[in-house]
């Protein structure tokens, strides 16, 4: 006989930093995306999130990083447990409580590790007992990057051909242990602008509104295959080139988008062009910028070259904090 779940999980799940970008959905209603994607889940960082289904509670209870949780970010918690209710034919409320051990304004993305962690939480605590790829299938409802940090290591996030989604899920490629002279430097900068766009949103703008969205699309079924190719070489000198190109390419969308979406602060764009005079300099790729949809940069950098690409980047003005990331491990259940 089948035991009763316990109705109550923890989970945990790290944000990752996308090599190939999630950006615009072809089908809202079912979440899926234009193009697939490649990401990096990161060490260090997690989200916990521990959901427990109780028949006695008249209304679900969201507590995100110990204050109660009001408006949009509330409503996308409880939308995601509605989905979760439906799959298990329960109506039970939920008390959720979720906690980053990193600054949430600190503009790393916690909604792929937060809804990665109660992906996990809330199908666990129900007893689901979902595979990998069927948890990321279900975490890119709360939020497109969320399926991806389901997995460790290096991830790609296919958008599939189906029209009903069912060949859109993430997949690992190489696990965290792949390529340990990989680093990370993770360079916040003062006072980034706070979101006024959701990314969801944003994202439509661009396909709705940028010129060269099309373009992009197009050029990016031959920029995964070398990214994909790179990675499984660990080959620094092919990848970090594709890696910039395709945040330009990404930034290029964003920046045509009307209203632009102009994301950087001139310290990121001081950033930028410091990476590129360090690879100049050098005569070789030795780093590569990435940055989502926010102000903060991820330099990838190998092992060797980290401490004096950390060292010339820190010292540029308005760089509050440098740290060093590496490639980590994906969601599981603690509890
Ligand atoms: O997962 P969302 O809906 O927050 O969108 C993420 C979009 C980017 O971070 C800009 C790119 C990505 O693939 O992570």
């Amino acid at each position: 006989m089948a035991r009763a779940p316990s109705l109550t999980a923890t989970y945990e799940a790290a944000p990752n930093i996308a090599l190939v970008k999630y950006w615009g959905v072809r089908d809202r209603a079912r979440a899926i995306p234009y193009n697939s994607s490649i990401s990096v889940t990161l060490d260090r960082l997690r989200s916990r999130t521990t959901v427990r289904f109780d028949p006695a509670l008249k209304d679900d209870e969201v507590e995100l990083n110990g204050e109660a949780a009001t408006g949009g970010p509330r409503t996308s918690v409880v939308r995601f447990l509605d989905r979760v209710r439906e799959l298990a034919h329960v109506t039970y409320a939920a008390q959720v409580r979720s906690e980053n051990n990193f600054p949430t304004a600190s503009g790393l993305a916690s909604s792929a590790s937060g809804f990665a962690a109660l992906a996990g939480a809330a199908t666990s605590a129900l007893g689901l007992d979902l595979s990998g790829r069927q948890l990321s299938q279900l975490a890119r409802f709360g939020s497109g990057s969320a399926a991806r940090s389901v997995f460790g290591g290096f991830v790609e996030w296919r958008a599939g051909v189906h029209s009903d989604g069912s060949d859109c899920y993430a997949r690992p490629l190489y696990g965290p242990d792949h390529w340990p002279a990989l680093v990370d430097v993770v360079l916040i900068v003062r006072a980034a602008p706070v979101k006024t766009v959701r990314s969801e949103d944003a994202m439509q703008a661009t396909v709705a509104t940028s010129p060269t969205y099309r373009r992009r699309l197009s050029e990016l079924p031959a920029r995964i295959r070398k990214i994909r190719a790179a990675i499984g070489a660990r080959d620094a000198r092919h990848l970090f080139p594709l890696v910039m190109e395709e945040c330009d390419s990404f930034r290029e969308v964003c920046e045509t988008t009307r209203p632009s979406l102009d994301y950087l602060t001139t310290t990121t764009r001081a950033l930028l062009a410091e990476v590129r005079s360090i690879n100049r300099e050098a005569g070789r790729p030795v780093a590569a910028y990435t940055h989502d949809a926010g102000a903060h940069l991820h330099v990838f950098t190998l092992a060797r070259d980290a401490p004096k690409v950390r060292r010339r980047l820190g010292n540029v003005p308005g760089v509050e904090r440098t740290s060093i990331l590496h490639p980590g491990p994906g969601g599981r259940r603690i509890a």
